[in-house]
């Protein structure tokens, strides 16, 4: 089974995958950890228990991180630093308004070499910066349907480096 649906001829592949359970949401976080690079912004979008946090999960434990994977509802953003970068875990779904994202200071973590995944970024429109790769989950059935966007060369890369599991 491949992590992303390729052709027969795997030159090409439709950025898609179904996601049965809770366990193959952490394995596309781990595919997606290995094909991560410094100051990538990832929007992970779906509405609530898409399985947003449940991916950031299983891409933290792919990296090393061995404790909780807390969501960031009420701190707004959690950070880890792992061995090749840092990385920013937000969530703005508290936000009664987009002008916190500026009030909390957030910019300021965007832009530098670490890693920013984001979930409900549109509650901070449009001021939290545009991603490079756009993870969309949707509940499907009992399982999810994930679907990624790249949003331009860089995010475009990282979705050709995420591999097959060996
Ligand atoms: N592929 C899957 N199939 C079925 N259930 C799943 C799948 N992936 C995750 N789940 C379950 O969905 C629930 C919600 O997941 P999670 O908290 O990751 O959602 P979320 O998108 O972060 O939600 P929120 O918007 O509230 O932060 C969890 O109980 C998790 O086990
Ligand atoms: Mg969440």
């Amino acid at each position: 089974m491949s992590v992303l649906n390729h052709d027969a001829d795997d030159s090409a592949f439709a950025p898609e995958v179904y996601l049965a359970d809770e366990t193959a949401t952490e394995a596309f976080g781990a595919a997606l950890a290995g094909a991560l690079e410094a100051g990538l912004v990832i929007w992970l979008t779906g509405e609530l228990g898409a399985g947003k946090t449940t991916l950031t999960r299983g891409l933290l434990r792919a990296l090393g991180h061995e404790g909780n994977v807390k969501s960031p509802t009420y701190t707004l953003v959690e950070p880890y630093a792992i061995s090749r970068f840092s990385l920013y875990h937000f969530d703005f779904y508290r936000f009664n308004s987009s002008e916190e994202f500026l009030d909390a200071g957030l910019e300021e973590y965007f832009g530098t070499t670490g890693v920013c995944l984001v979930e409900w970024a549109e509650k901070a429109a449009p001021y939290v910066p545009q991603p490079d790769l756009e993870v969309r989950l949707e509940v499907s059935g009992a399982g999810r349907m994930l679907r990624c966007q790249p949003h331009n060369e860089r995010g475009a890369a990282c979705l050709t480096r995420i591999q097959k599991p060996r």
